[in-house]
């Protein structure tokens, strides 16, 4: 059986959607309010300059699969799924606008009140989490006097597209993210992207509307940080090329999944040393460079976040795992560990720490010098027995992977509340009354 899909709003996301999809067998109307829009729909013309659409317009409609029209009420009628891909622009203070988007999801659910079959409605419009379900479905449900989820279903699916690369972008995508409250609104989701690339992932609303945000946020990461490592590059009369050629070889830690986890600060004998170098260099050269100076003051403020959230606890009794500042080593160096108690101990909290790799005895050279100046009364904290740091702790703060769950879990009482600053997994996590993980 035919899919009959609606499309409202046609501008770069609703035409590449609308062109693709009918390209590939799927019936599809669009809907705008701009009459020249759907003006040139109907005449196979396309309505936003993309190379390749023109053609899959034009074939589209010559076949009879595409069509547009300025008529809602026959648009849900006729088609199945409705896509809202309208404008959310933002306002002049940066708030996000999504009135449109409310807009149409009142005329969809106003028009969803004569219909007798089940509707899904798909918000592809670049939105924040939250919005489908705190925006879209309550307009849709008191419009419609439906219910979503039986009367009709609502999904996410964030476009990923590149304007000039749009066709290759939505029929070869780097994913497909389809968010939904049940299976059976994924289901004709699934089944009409099925002839396209790449992996399809099936997540909730607000997860798949906060992907992307991550995406953007990231890509928009890396042009800066590029453009900012180019200017150094320059001014250094280094060969920008050839850095950036090397860096982005090494697919272990530069282009990979690593170091992207939400996880507690860094710190070390390296990374916080090196961004002070190269900060102090750039300003030296009377470069500004706010991307590279902001890296330091960021994980300085996540650093905070870990004592506000144990002294919001009001517990002054806290046990801590892990000293160093990654697991199988004993540098002390730079630790935000150490940095996070000794704020603690500031604030009157009394910390009891176990982390084996830590023998204050084997410190030498800079280590130790470092940590006699910054605590140097630790090796009073310090216990062997990690059952000791549980027993003893009101908060006990998880600082490392290394743990002996078994043994931390047949210690732990119910009024223990339990800090995680190094994102153990759902399935590693400690059954405990009171879990805090800091970013997750
Ligand atoms: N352009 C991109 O490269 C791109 C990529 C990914 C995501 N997005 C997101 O997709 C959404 C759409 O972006 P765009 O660039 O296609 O916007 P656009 O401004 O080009 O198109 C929006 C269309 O919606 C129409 N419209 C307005 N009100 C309407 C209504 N009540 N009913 C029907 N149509 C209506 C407008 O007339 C216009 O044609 C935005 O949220 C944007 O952030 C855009």
């Amino acid at each position: 059986m035919s899919t009959f899909v609606s499309i409202f709003g046609l501008g770069y996301v609703g035409s590449v959607t609308a062109g693709c999809l009918a390209h590939n067998g799927i019936h599809v109307m669009g809907v705008d309010v701009n009459p020249a829009k759907v003006e040139a729909f109907n005449a196979g013309r396309s309505p936003v300059l993309e190379p390749g659409l023109q053609e899959l317009l034009a074939e589209s409609r010559d076949q009879g699969r595409l069509e547009a029209t300025a008529d809602i009420r026959r648009a849900i009628e006729e088609t199945q799924i409705s896509f809202i891909c309208v404008g959310t622009p933002s306002l002049p203070n940066g708030k996000l606008d999504v009135s449109v988007v409310e807009r149409v999801c009142e005329q969809i659910g106003a028009a969803l009140r004569d219909k007798h079959a089940r509707h899904l409605v798909v918000v592809r419009s670049t939105v924040l989490p939250g919005t489908a379900e705190g925006i879209a479905l309550p307009a849709l449900e008191k419009a419609s006097n439906k219910r979503a989820g039986e009367d009709f279903g609502i999904c996410s699916n964030p476009e990923f597209l590149r304007e000039g690369s749009a066709i290759v972008d939505f029929l070869e995508p780097g994913m497909t993210v389809l968010g939904s409250q049940s299976a059976e609104d994924v289901a004709s989701l699934r089944e009409l992207y099925s002839w396209v690339g790449g992996e399809v992932f099936e997540t909730t609303l607000s997860a798949a509307e906060m992907i992307k945000y991550i995406c953007n946020g990231f890509h928009a990461l890396k042009i800066a940080f590029a453009n900012e490592m180019g200017t150094v590059c320059k001014r250094l009369g280094v060969d920008a090329e050839e850095v950036t050629r090397i860096f982005t070889a090494d697919r272990r830690l530069n282009i990979s999944p690593a170091y992207l986890k939400p996880g507690f600060a860094f710190g070390g004998p390296c990374l916080p040393k090196d961004l002070r170098a190269l900060s102090y260099r750039v300003k030296e050269l009377d470069l500004e460079l706010p991307l590279l100076d902001s890296i330091l003051p960021s994980n300085a403020q996540h650093l905070e976040r870990a004592v506000d959230m144990i002294l919001r606890l009001q517990k002054r009794e806290v046990g801590l795992f892990g000293l160093s500042f990654k697991p199988g080593t004993d540098d002390l160096r730079e630790s935000p560990h150490v940095q996070l108690v000794k704020r603690l101990l500031g604030e009157g909290c009394n910390v009891r720490i176990w982390d084996p790799n830590v023998a204050l005895g084997r410190l030498i050279g800079s280590n130790r010098a470092y940590i006699e100046e910054y605590i140097p009364h630790i090796g009073s904290l310090l216990v062997d027995d990690p059952g000791e740091v549980i027993r003893g702790a009101e908060v006990i703060v998880l600082g490392t992977p290394s743990l002996d769950k078994e043994m931390i879990l047949s210690c732990l009482s119910e009024h223990q509340t339990v800090v995680d600053l190094v994102h153990l997994s759902k399935a590693e996590r400690l059954a405990s009354n009171a879990y805090h993980g800091i970013c997750w």
